[in-house]
């Protein structure tokens, strides 16, 4: 049987949990495959270091390069996290002819193009399978499963400490910053937490999904990314009473009624990508999932509505994903198939993300009003100035102080109009503080 070496990057939680894995799946996987896969070599940052998985000593080294270069290694696992060193990791590799697994979306995310380049330049690949949603399978899904779909929508909850947090504070009726701490104290979210919390977790993610199945790289910079720092129990009580539920989402979708013209008629229009949090209906499936789970739901035009949910991070599920890259890698080497399905084609050449101010949407926003008369009529007519409608007005019970809460619900807006109206509405004299503006996706 045709043997695999594996030259492992990183010993910590996932590397750990792939080693535990092929130890445990290893045999399985020879007899399904027809390649075994045989671990040469673990690179570490500190080899005395107590691990929760233990790696045999003898095939832990400390020199990354030493295990990249080794001869014997013909198939690179790369498992290290950053951006810096891994991305010459990589890029070592791919210039050897070697194939590379990774699970590292901040890597692909700021050189996905280049990396993916490096590999078609040198007659291999790079897979990334453990990069997006961890045991989902999606990156099998959009490169294999749906290849036959151009996909109009993807919607994801891609972030599993934000989906934690937001879940605890709507069950338990808590403030972002006690369940973040408490989530930290647990070890759900890192310290600090910003990369989670500030969504550029979810929007590296995101990123590479609009890629894969828009076909050009999609620049991490043109993401609008917006964190649920600013969610406030709050919202979440009156989201909850309208029938909604707040959730960190990140959304992929062609353009439909947004502003911006195709380019050419035969080449898609520019593609909306971004992360923020929204209000998603109670009845929807996408408002259940709770917890540090993670769900994507795709549409293709062919197949219509789909779904995947599971765990999105962890030693486990992570290394699940790095072993079918493993096992496709594997396969791959074996039957010299290295262009069988490509982990990824740059086919749209006119590929482009749209502004966010361009983008349509609806609109919870909460405003907090002296109670005075005539003062809906100067909210109405600022939006009404901007071509904004109004769907409905809300005044839930309760005031704080002088004021009270207002919730306005709009209808589709781009948002760069839906900006400009509410810095109107907040200079009026009976608007205290800031008003709160949070999308509504209906997933339609
Ligand atoms: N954790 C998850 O649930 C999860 C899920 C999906 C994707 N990922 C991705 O998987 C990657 C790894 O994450 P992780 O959670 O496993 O990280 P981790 O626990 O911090 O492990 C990193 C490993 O890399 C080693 N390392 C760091 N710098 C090194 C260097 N210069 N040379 C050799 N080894 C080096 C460390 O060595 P020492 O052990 O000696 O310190 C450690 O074993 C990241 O890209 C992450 O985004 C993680």
């Amino acid at each position: 049987m045709r043997q695999v070496n594996l030259g492992i990057i990183g010993g910590g939680t996932v590397g750990g949990g792939v080693f535990r894995a092929i130890q445990r799946n290893g045999a399985l996987m020879a007899s399904r495959l027809g390649v075994s896969l045989s671990i040469a070599r673990v690179a570490v940052r500190d080899a005395k270091k107590a691990r929760a998985v233990r790696i045999p000593a003898k095939l832990l080294v400390t020199d990354w390069h030493a295990v990249v270069a080794d001869p014997a290694v013909n198939l690179v696992v790369e498992l290290m996290g950053g951006t810096t060193t891994a991305r010459q990791v990589v890029l070592a590799a791919l210039k050897l002819g070697k194939p590379v697994v990774t699970a590292n979306k901040a890597l692909l995310s700021a050189h996905g193009e280049e990396l993916f380049k490096v590999a078609q330049q040198h007659g291999t690949n790079l897979y990334y399978e453990a990069s997006v949603a961890g045991g989902i399978p999606i990156i099998k899904v959009l490169r294999e499963g749906l290849i036959g779909n151009r996909i109009t929508r993807l919607f994801g909850i891609v972030n599993g400490t934000c989906n934690y947090i937001l879940t605890r504070m709507k069950d338990e009726g808590a403030d972002f910053a006690a369940v973040l701490a408490d989530a930290q104290r647990l070890g759900y979210a890192e310290t600090p937490p910003d990369l989670d919390v500030d969504g550029h977790d979810a929007a590296h993610k995101t990123g590479i999904l609009a890629s894969l199945a828009h076909g050009f790289w999609v620049n991490p910079r043109h993401i609008y990314t917006e964190g649920i720092r600013s969610i406030t129990r709050q919202d979440i009580e009156f989201a909850r009473q309208l029938g909604y539920t707040i959730r960190l989402l990140g959304c992929v979708k062609t353009a439909n009624g947004v502003r911006h013209k195709p380019p050419h008629p035969h080449r898609q229009s520019a593609i909306q990508v971004s992360v923020y949090p929204a209000l998603i209906p109670n009845s929807h499936i996408l408002a259940n999932v709770n917890g540090v789970f993670n769900v994507v739901l795709v549409r293709g035009d062919v197949v219509g509505d789909t779904l995947y949910y599971g765990r999105g991070a962890g030693k486990d599920a992570t290394a699940s994903a790095v072993l079918s890259d493993l096992a496709d890698a594997a396969l791959d080497l074996k039957y010299k198939s290295n262009r069988r399905v490509p982990p990824f084609v740059p086919h749209e050449r006119d590929g482009a993300v749209l502004s966010i101010d361009d983008v349509v949407s609806r609109y919870y926003v909460r405003l907090s009003v002296v109670d005075k008369p005539g003062v809906f009529a100067k909210i109405a007519a600022a939006l009404a100035r901007a071509k904004i409608g109004i769907s409905s007005i809300i005044q839930p019970e309760g005031h704080e102080g002088e004021t009270v809460p207002v919730i306005l619900m709009i209808h589709d807006a781009p948002n760069a109009a839906m900006k400009r109206a509410l810095a109107q509405i907040a200079k009026l004299a009976a608007i205290k503080g800031e008003p709160v503006m949070i999308r509504v996706e209906n997933l339609e």
